[in-house]
């Protein structure tokens, strides 16, 4: 087989090309990227009734010595439960309290990382009519190991009343758990409690570990907060931005119902947009439009919702004096943020008010016309992406972008590299906003998936010139509550790594806004498939020219690669490098055990040249990268 390029022509790629898709889902963010250590921070996870649900919070003591319940008597308005906890025995007397105290303890989300050296910041809100003497502590999960203490002593806390202290933990336990005790008779009150590293990313409250993979492969957009997740089963469900901005002590949280778990979104709309700005990424906003997947309000009822996105647009990037960005400068952000893309909804495409397809007459008018209209008039430099897909036929509808998602098999996955060879030039262009390969051939992330991902993507830059967005789905993965798989990052809560489709990413991170140089493969095989950029590195200011090669077949292939059109340009032997992506059999993953099982393996490509004989591994990617 022969590989010709031609270094001399090409077309830019869009800048956006490559970006990440976040969505609340497998504890991706509570639990997850947003280091919060404490779960059900508010005692809210029951709703706003009582008594309310306090797990995973768990009591210390017996009956003879504490009794726990939850009453609405919290100082936030928003979030009216606290937490009661009425303490029968004393330092003395005849009901003596265990010498460690009783009260109660939080494990976090299957458990806090406690890391020896690292100071953890515990915010909390307290009341008694009495004095108190509570002592607040990271422990190991059976309260024996105690890693950091400190006391919160106060004569008068009849108000409710905000404390705070810093941990500085003596030892590490990856599976530890924060305490509140005493030793004192009465009565206390608690609320929102919440205990965070000192060391998150920026001081944003993000997971470090966590984003440094998100900047590894240098994501030139995120896409959030879902998903589903934006649309919820029910619509009282779904993510309301609103409800999830302002201090945190006032948000309410809410139950996410498809992927059914509690958020006290720590990680609210704000933090994503911050979270956008830290990592360089382009924000792109998923709205919900008045669809769930349950029930839908109707398109003469629609205002209010539209009115929401208005405000949650002016959120984003209004004057810090206007009504909503005045709230985001009151977060701490007096500057915009650079929202540029909003999308109508999720997946929402087929539902009865999305197009107004209820009458023949209204058909294409449903609820996504109005919020475009008004999007459109009041920021007409915002692009809009509709839910529907226009790769085979064209949209009744204006739009910017659409989307199009696909989980499918290995096979049908590296099939569609070509999907968008014959698409339309014309009309909206394609954000493959969500897509991975699942099932079987996946399992919880096979390097047969990563590979056939790895040619869909090549297939891509082929066509970005109508594809200027994609994004790999799901990002995240909390090991413990598996809801989607697979997913491109897995974690715990000490540990993470990249499953091969996230390795895949690191083939393309340096694509968007490079040039696809004109190449042509010959081949009688229609395993392989490949593609050649040429991209500045910012750090040197230098070209590299990077070839990328799929073996989606079994056996190994050689392959002339023959570089034209380099000028007087001379390629390099020094820098120059191959990076290949393999492993000894196709449905290996990696682990926490064995987390580069799966990994691309860089060498110096020591036969750099104009034409150069190299050698593709059965089941690979491959990238040379020319200096
Ligand atoms: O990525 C997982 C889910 O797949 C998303 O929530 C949804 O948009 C799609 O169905």
């Amino acid at each position: 087989a022969q590989l010709q390029v031609n270094a001399s022509v090409g077309r830019p790629i869009p800048e956006t090309l490559f970006g990440i898709f976040f969505e609340e889902i497998n504890h991706a963010g509570a639990g997850g990227l947003w280091a919060e250590l404490v779960s059900n921070r508010g005692f809210e996870a029951g709703g706003q009734n009582v008594p309310s649900n306090i797990d995973p919070w768990s009591i210390i003591g017996d009956q003879s010595s504490i009794i726990v319940s939850t009453d609405r008597s919290s100082c936030f308005e928003r979030n009216k439960i606290a937490l009661r906890m009425e303490v029968l025995c004393d330092s003395k007397g005849s009901n003596l309290c265990p010498s460690s105290g009783v009260g109660i303890s939080n494990p976090g989300f299957w458990g806090m990382n406690i890391e020896q050296g690292k100071t953890y910041k515990v915010v909390l809100y307290v009341r008694s009519f009495g004095s108190i003497n509570v002592t607040v502590s990271l422990t190991s999960s059976n309260g024996l190991q105690t890693l950091a203490a400190a006391n919160i002593i106060a004569s008068d806390v009849s108000n409710w009343t905000k404390a705070e202290v810093l941990l500085e933990a003596k030892g590490t336990n990856h599976n530890s758990r924060l305490q509140l005790t005493t030793s004192n008779k009465g009565v206390i009150w608690f609320d929102q409690v919440s205990a965070m590293p000192l060391d998150s990313y920026k001081g944003h409250g993000f997971r470090s570990e966590l984003v440094e993979m998100l900047e590894n492969i240098k994501p030139q957009f995120i896409r959030f907060p879902g998903g589903c997740f934006v649309e919820g089963e029910w619509l009282r469900n779904a993510f309301r931005w609103k409800e999830s901005i302002g201090p945190w002590e006032e948000r309410p949280g809410h139950f996410g119902d498809v992927w059914m778990y509690w958020t006290d979104d720590g990680i609210g709309y704000f933090e994503f947009l911050q979270l956008a700005e830290d990592i360089g990424a382009r924000p792109v906003w998923v709205f919900n439009n008045g669809i769930s997947h349950q029930d839908q309000v109707d398109t003469s009822s629609i205002l209010p919702f539209v009115q929401e996105a208005l405000d949650g647009i002016e959120f984003a990037r209004g004057a810090s004096d206007s009504t909503w960005g005045s709230v985001r400068a009151a977060m701490g952000h007096p500057e915009p943020f650079d929202l540029k893309y909003v999308a109508v909804g999720n997946e929402d495409c087929g539902k009865k008010n999305y197009r107004g397809m209820h009458t023949l007459v209204n058909h294409g008018e449903g609820n996504y016309l109005k919020f475009y209209d008004a999007i459109k008039r009041a920021y007409p430099d915002i692009k809009i992406i509709s839910n529907c897909d226009g790769s085979s036929s064209p949209l009744d509808h204006p739009a910017d972008y659409y989307d199009y998602h696909v989980y499918t098999s290995a096979n049908d996955m590296f099939a569609r590299a070509h999907k968008f060879d014959r698409t339309s030039r014309n009309g909206p262009k394609a954000f493959v906003s969500e897509y991975a390969v699942t099932g079987k051939d996946a399992g919880t992330g096979s390097l047969l998936a990563a590979l056939a991902e790895a040619g869909f993507l090549i297939g891509l830059e082929k066509n970005s010139d109508i594809v200027e967005m994609a994004s790999y789905a799901p990002l995240f993965v909390n090991s413990n509550d598996r809801r989607w798989n697979p997913d491109a990052i897995v974690f715990n809560s000490a540990q993470q790594y990249g499953t091969p489709s996230y390795w895949v990413q690191q083939f393309f991170r340096e694509s968007s806004g490079a040039t696809l140089l004109s190449s042509t493969l010959q081949t009688n095989s229609s395993s392989l498939i490949a593609s050649a950029v040429k991209w500045k590195n910012a750090a040197d200011g230098n070209s590299y020219i990077k070839i990328k090669i799929v073996n989606f077949g079994s056996s190994k292939v050689n392959l002339k690669v023959v570089v034209d059109g380099l000028g007087l340009n001379s390629i390099q032997l020094s820098g120059s490098t191959k990076t290949v992506l393999t492993s000894a059999n196709l449905m290996d993953e990696n682990s926490f055990n064995d987390p580069k099982k799966v990994f691309p393996a860089q060498s110096l490509l020591e036969n750099a040249d104009k034409e150069m004989d190299v050698v593709l591994s059965p089941y690979s990617v491959s990238s040379f990268d020319l200096a």
